[in-house]
């Protein structure tokens, strides 16, 4: 049998073993930014996990603009020096290829860690000011954050672009930006957040404006062979809020803006948004941005089974899947999914003795 899920995949310079991604994960576990044990045992873990592609967890651009104290950061040399440690780990005893996703959290920052109630910071516990396109709150108990000047978009898109310097000097094989679940990048994009009236508001075209200039001035910096993308919303499943007819001018654009490619994600742009509870919600999304923006599209979201995973690929629907929570029940998702696809997978050299052909028949429960 050929996987279609176990193929190769060669796209803006890069070559995966497979379309299998370890989707960004906050640990929420930093020391003021600085990457340490947690993060070199939990990302060693999954550069031996059958994924293709590890992508490191939303790492941001400015200290302001984590989500929690304990968020990931590339805004210092201590940050860019802790992350080395880790990332020459993952390179010296895995196998995965190595991406990281650069944010910035905007109105959902100064926020709790989730075990601790992921609500905006109480007095008390150092919050921060906030910064959005418009002076509204993310949901009725957040913050209120300041509305953004044009001083304050210079400084940050000045901040990715250092960051992406980090990310570049670092080594990674892909860099993507997030322009996703709400935070920075995404609320200028959606009306829900985005309420301006100069130009960087009202219509999609001013509200892609912001984020599209740090596009472009990272792109820039960004050498090519190094494939730079973007996680997008589909839908923002809200009304007045970003549609999938949105998505594709959205992907459009970022496409002429030099990305190589996307990840199709959705929800997050308010608190009040709830994404759809099926298997592979964001699937249908991905599947029109690929066709119509003609771009390389990886999509993520409730894809727990191998066999659920194969199709997507197998079917055309997206050029890789990505899984979060999979990952973490079974870091080894990708060598038990190679098992069930009757795939190979690439294992490090002590484990060459794993033996799958053990249990032949023994598929991933759910296929
Ligand atoms: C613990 C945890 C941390 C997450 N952190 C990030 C993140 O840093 N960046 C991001 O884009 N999405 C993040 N997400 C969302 C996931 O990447 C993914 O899009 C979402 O969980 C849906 O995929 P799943 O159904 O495979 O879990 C996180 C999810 C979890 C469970």
């Amino acid at each position: 049998m050929t996987s279609a899920l176990f193929s190769p995949l060669a796209f803006a310079g890069v070559n995966l073993d497979n379309r299998i991604a370890v989707s960004p994960m906050c640990q929420y576990s930093a020391d003021d930014g600085c990457a340490n044990d947690w993060h070199l045992t939990h990302l060693g873990m999954l550069a031996n996990s059958g994924a293709g592609l590890l992508v490191v967890e939303a790492t941001h651009v400015e200290r302001l603009g984590r989500i929690t104290h304990g968020c990931l950061g590339l805004y210092s040399d201590a940050n860019e020096a802790a992350l080395k440690r880790v990332v020459d780990h993952c390179r010296r005893i895995g196998v995965a290829k190595l991406g990281i996703q650069l944010a910035h959290s905007g109105r959902k920052g100064s926020a709790q860690r989730p075990w601790e109630g992921g609500q905006s910071l109480k007095t008390g516990a150092d919050p921060w000011e906030t910064i959005a396109p418009s002076a509204m709150p993310f949901g009725p108990d957040w913050a209120i954050p300041r509305a953004m000047t044009e001083e304050d978009m210079a400084r940050v898109s000045a901040a990715f672009v250092e960051a992406t310097r980090r990310a570049v000097r670092l080594g990674f094989d892909t860099i993507e930006l997030h322009l996703a679940h709400g935070y920075l990048l995404h609320s200028f994009l959606s009306a829900v957040s985005n309420k301006r009236n100069d130009g960087y508001g009202g219509t999609l075209e001013n509200r892609m404006r912001f984020p599209l200039s740090v596009v472009s001035a990272v792109r820039a910096i960004v050498p090519k062979g190094v494939p730079l993308g973007a996680r997008i919303t589909g839908s923002d499943w809200m009304d007045g809020g970003l549609t999938p007819d949105d998505a594709v001018a959205v992907a459009k654009a970022l496409k002429a803006a030099g990305l190589d490619f996307v990840c199709v994600s959705s929800g997050g742009v308010a608190a009040e948004a709830r994404n759809p509870p099926q298997a592979g919600y964001n699937v249908p999304l991905a599947e029109r941005i690929r066709r119509e923006a003609g771009i390389t599209t990886r999509t993520v979201g409730l894809i727990v089974a191998p066999k659920q995973a194969e199709a997507i690929i197998a079917e055309g629907k997206a050029d890789m899947v990505a899984l979060a929570r999979a990952f973490l029940d079974e870091p080894h998702w990708g060598w038990q999914a190679a098992v069930t696809l009757g795939a190979d997978v690439k294992r490090p050299p002590q484990y060459q003795r794993a033996a799958p052909a053990l249990w032949p028949g023994k598929a991933m429960a759910g296929g």
